[in-house]
């Protein structure tokens, strides 16, 4: 993270006045937010109740239809109601909107903007290697919370000279605004506001980064994402945490991770070094999942396969696992006889996240974004594409390019107390450290 907002970060940070509880209070705060489900739509909870009753009904009070007794068929219904709705509360995830105050907003900045940071400017490299000639001059950020994209966009792309940033807390506002203030350039060029603006104004990039969970409904998420996407002049970029709940595919089909495998779908991840001032340096590992929206037509290597775990090379071939664009997981065994040199080569420095072409393509490059279609009016609406499945997704190497030098590929970090080998972090990181039974508190 560039000097300049850990600065920043530790100046803001002399405006708190209880620092140790925000320090102390951090780890649960990340665990909190890490194990947070989406909120569940009424549909849903009804068609929950109903499975839970028809149980209940089942197991224990057999078929009231064969009691003749009114009584005592409404004395059974009052109990079979009561025990369906205390099920029911066991097992509907307790969603509620985090509201972002002051304190919050500290407590997010010093939790959240690093791993934020690292997964943003990730995402950013891997638009800028694929369209280096790509020159934003404005962007619009939904949930812009403390501005970490900014920071990542400013870092990587000079030409932006207008930032709109979004966020229904004005304490988050407010923090953002005082941290790029600090700027070493003096940006005097972002505007703050906290509702989504009428107008269709369009900007190059638009991104929502991990604010989506915050919307309370399918229908809610479905209508911002309509909305950015009529605000998209080039790319949308959609970013969540790498958990079940914030996972999607970059085809329609169900996820056939989450549904034949393991029940882990698929997600990325980035080692990251935290603030200095949060004590000793550790590297921290974070899983997160994005999609890359591009306006235009697709090209023939929107239909390739996704690697969607490491590659594994082994003497004289390379074990490629794939996620076809019909939502098969496939394993390709890759030869130098079979598949040629060129292709051999190519799966071989392919990595975690990266599309690969199964029939041998010497001209492949990796992957590319994901392209939404126009319709025959010539309209590209994104929304249509999200009836099936939420977002597609598009997930891509984090490993690649210019994070091979500073951070190992993930297969080839040593197994240790603090380093884990993707099998591990499939085991142990996404099942919720805790759980929405014990909810952060804060004051
Ligand atoms: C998890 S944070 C996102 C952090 C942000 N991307 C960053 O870089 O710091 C989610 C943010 O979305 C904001 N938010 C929640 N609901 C919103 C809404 N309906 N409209 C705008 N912002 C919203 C919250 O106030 C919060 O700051």
């Amino acid at each position: 993270m560039p000097k300049w907002i850990v600065s920043a970060i530790e100046q803001c940070l002399q405006d708190v006045q209880d620092k140790p509880l925000l320090l102390r209070e951090r780890q649960t705060f990340s665990n909190y937010l890490f194990s947070r489900r989406l909120p569940l739509g009424d549909s849903d909870v009804k068609k929950m109740y109903r499975e839970i009753e028809y149980n209940i009904l089942a197991k224990k009070y057999g078929d009231l239809e064969t009691i003749d007794d009114e009584f005592e068929i409404e004395k059974r219904r009052k109990i079979i109601k009561g025990e369906a709705v205390n099920k029911l509360k066991q097992c509907v995830y307790d969603w509620k909107p985090i509201e972002y105050n002051a304190y919050k907003s500290y407590l997010y900045m010093i939790t959240r903007s690093v791993p934020e940071y690292a997964v943003l400017d990730t995402i950013f490299k891997e638009i800028q290697l694929r369209n280096p000639t790509f020159n934003p001059k404005s962007m619009f950020d939904f949930g812009s919370g403390v501005g970490s994209v900014l920071w990542a966009a400013l870092e990587r792309w000079n030409t932006i000279n207008e930032y709109m940033g979004i966020d229904i807390s004005a304490d988050m506002c407010d923090l953002s605004e005082k941290i790029i203030s600090l700027h070493p350039k003096k940006y005097k060029k972002a505007f703050f506001r906290q509702f989504l603006p009428v107008s269709n104004l369009q900007h190059d990039i638009v991104v929502s980064a991990y604010s989506l969970m915050e919307l309370e409904s399918a229908k809610s998420r479905l209508e911002v994402i309509a909305k950015l996407w009529k605000k998209t002049n080039q790319y949308l970029i959609i970013v969540e945490q790498g958990t079940n709940a914030g996972y999607k595919c970059p085809h329609k089909n169900p996820c056939p991770r989450l549904h034949q495998n393991k029940g882990f779908p698929c997600n990325f991840g980035i080692q990251y070094m935290p603030l200095r001032l949060l004590g000793p340096q550790r590297q921290n590992f974070e899983l997160y999942s994005y999609v890359v929206l591009k306006k235009g037509n697709p090209t023939s290597e929107d239909n390739w396969s996704r690697i969607v775990r490491p590659t594994l090379v082994r003497k004289n071939h390379v074990r490629c696992r794939m996620c076809t664009s019909e939502g098969q997981l496939e394993e390709v065994v890759v030869t130098k006889s079979k598949h040629g040199k060129p292709f051999y080569r190519c799966a071989k420095a392919s990595g975690w996240g990266d599309r690969l072409s199964i029939e041998p393509n010497p001209s492949y490059e990796g992957a590319d974004a994901v392209v939404v279609t126009p319709n025959e009016n010539g309209e590209s609406d994104i929304s249509a594409s999200f009836e099936s499945v939420d977002v597609s997704f598009k997930e891509e190497d984090p490993f690649a390019a210019g994070y091979k030098e500073a951070i190992p590929r993930p297969e080839k970090l040593k197994r240790g107390k603090n380093n884990l080998e993707p099998s591990d972090i499939e085991s142990q990181d996404l099942k919720p450290i805790y759980t929405s039974e014990t909810p952060y508190v804060s004051k």
